[in-house]
């Protein structure tokens, strides 16, 4: 079960007749509790130690009855994914809930806080309880965003309702284990989800895979008993498209390493390591209702990296779909490996930019931390276009370089590339640099969400476990490409 709570949007808040039993929520600015929590005594907050920071929460009872309140801090829009989190975990265990927390924001600050506020309501209420005896119960199933605005504003929250819905799915396949979220369950969830959401779907079983050249995928499957896959999605706009987009996810389902064999507590997250693939679906779910004017086709390259009898051995040599050869110098850069046969994919249907999305590498992690990604590319407007994006929907990213000064080392005696560089520095720019020599001259971004794909602990909006990262993103960045000029 992806996500657990719908989400409403009402003009005003309902007469108390009709309320319901449910949580009614005020959300209340730094230092403004007299507007936004008329009524209250000032010394009952400072007694609660509540101070309108964002996220606090307390429950008073007012004149018109109990309200639970939440500090919206200084109530910019992107504070409202996290109030809504904060709003639901309040009242778990006390039934609906029906929130006034857009106080006086005007137009798009208005819209864009409704929409993060309805995806904190849901996200905040996540939990992976699939494999689980006892339920997490008591959540609040239905939520209300109160707040004038007319259409716009409810279109906002229905938005972000289908958004979270999105982010959950993307959340439920990143922590689905490996035995059981193999490449063919993948795949098959792929074409249940792309018929439901009216997308095109073509899906390339090992055969398919052999006759289309792609030696990557294949080199890196060849360790394992589980069939791989590999999965087209193409959304196609009614009217004439204003552009093409492509968008690619690293696809392992679980990276062992191969026979260059990762540790033990190395491999504890790495059935999440197909987290660029699920986001990436996740996202495609969400276009065909969004309908941007622009063609999109998703490439998902699916596998596990496992070091069976006849694995890929070190210093094998893999022909790549579009003829370049790869020395595999270590069989745990495989990501590098798949990606270089579905960029090469991509480019061949000529589209005018390519974001791939993938858990690459540990130095982006090392450089960046967990909550960041690292944001690469070959054209500096596109990759600022990217970057706003991901601002927009809060979502951290953060430039880094591909200096040229670290090509050289991938260059190989025997094969036109090796897959790792030569020295321990600076692993992330390097796998950037790799993935560089698959695109051709098409514009593209590299997106490495290795660190905030999963989160080790729980905050905001977030829960343990995979995040769903990278959707809002490649949303955003669809949902406004036609309006946008040619790159
Ligand atoms: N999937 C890993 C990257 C990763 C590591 C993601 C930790 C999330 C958390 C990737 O396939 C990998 O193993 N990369 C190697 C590359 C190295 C061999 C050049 C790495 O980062 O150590
Ligand atoms: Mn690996
Ligand atoms: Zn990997």
């Amino acid at each position: 079960m992806p996500v657990r709570a719908t989400v409403d949007h009402l003009a005003a808040l309902p007469e108390p007749d009709n309320v319901n039993g449910a949580t009614i929520v005020w959300g209340v600015r730094a230092g403004r509790a007299g507007d936004d929590a008329p009524g209250v005594d000032p010394a009952v907050l400072a007694a609660a130690g509540f101070e309108g920071k964002t996220g606090q929460t307390t429950t008073v009872v007012t004149d018109d009855g109990i309200r639970l309140l939440v500090g919206l801090g200084d109530a910019g829009p992107g504070v409202f994914r996290k109030v809504g989190a904060a709003a639901m975990k309040a009242a778990k265990g006390d039934g609906d809930v029906v929130i006034d927390a857009l106080v006086d924001l005007e137009g798009s600050d208005r819209v864009t806080a409704a929409q993060a506020l309805a995806e904190g309501l849901v996200l905040g209420s996540y939990a992976f309880t699939e494999y689980r005896k006892t339920p997490d119960d008591g959540w609040p199933t239905k939520a209300a965003v109160v707040g004038k605005g007319g259409k716009r504003v409810a279109d906002a929250v229905a938005r972000g309702e289908a958004t979270a819905a999105a982010i959950g799915l993307v959340r439920d396949l990143v922590n689905t284990p490996g035995g059981d979220l193999t490449p063919v369950a993948f795949a098959k969830r792929a074409v249940d989800l792309a018929e439901e959401h009216g997308l095109t779907v073509e899906v390339m079983d090992r055969k398919a895979i052999k006759a289309a050249r792609l030696g990557g995928l294949l080199g890196v499957a060849r360790g394992s008993s589980q069939e791989p896959r590999f999965v087209k999605l193409t959304y196609t706009p009614t009217g004439r498209p204003r552009g093409k987009v492509a968008l690619v996810g690293k696809g392992i389902t679980f990276d062992a390493g191969g026979l260059s064999i990762k540790t033990a507590s190395g491999m504890e997250w790495m059935k999440t390591d197909m987290a660029g693939a699920a986001v990436v679906l996740g996202a495609m779910t969400l276009v065909p209702t969004m309908a941007p004017n622009v063609a999109v086709t998703a490439y998902l390259p699916l596998t596990d990296n496992m070091l069976g009898p006849d694995a890929t051995r070190v210093g094998d040599v893999l022909r790549t779909r579009n003829g370049k050869t790869i020395e595999v110098l270590n069989t745990d850069a495989e990501g590098r490996l798949i990606l270089a046969d579905a960029l090469a994919l991509a480019v061949e249907d000529e589209p005018d930019a390519i974001v791939d999305v993938a858990t690459l590498t540990g130095a982006c992690l090392v450089a960046l931390g967990d909550r960041t990604a690292g944001l690469m590319g070959n054209h500096d407007e596109f990759t600022l276009r990217v970057r706003e994006a991901a601002e927009h929907v809060g979502e951290a990213v953060w430039p880094l370089p591909l200096p040229d000064h670290l090509r050289r080392p991938l260059d190989s005696e025997v094969a036109d590339l090796r897959n790792i560089g030569s020295g321990p520095y600076g692993g992330a720019l390097t796998a950037g640099i790799f993935l560089r020599e698959f695109v051709g001259d098409v514009s593209w971004v590299h997106l490495d969400i290795a660190g905030p794909s999963n989160a080790s602990s729980a905050y905001d909006e977030v829960a343990k476990g995979g995040t769903g990262f990278g959707v809002r993103t490649l949303v955003r960045l669809l949902s406004t490409w036609s309006k946008l000029p040619p790159l």
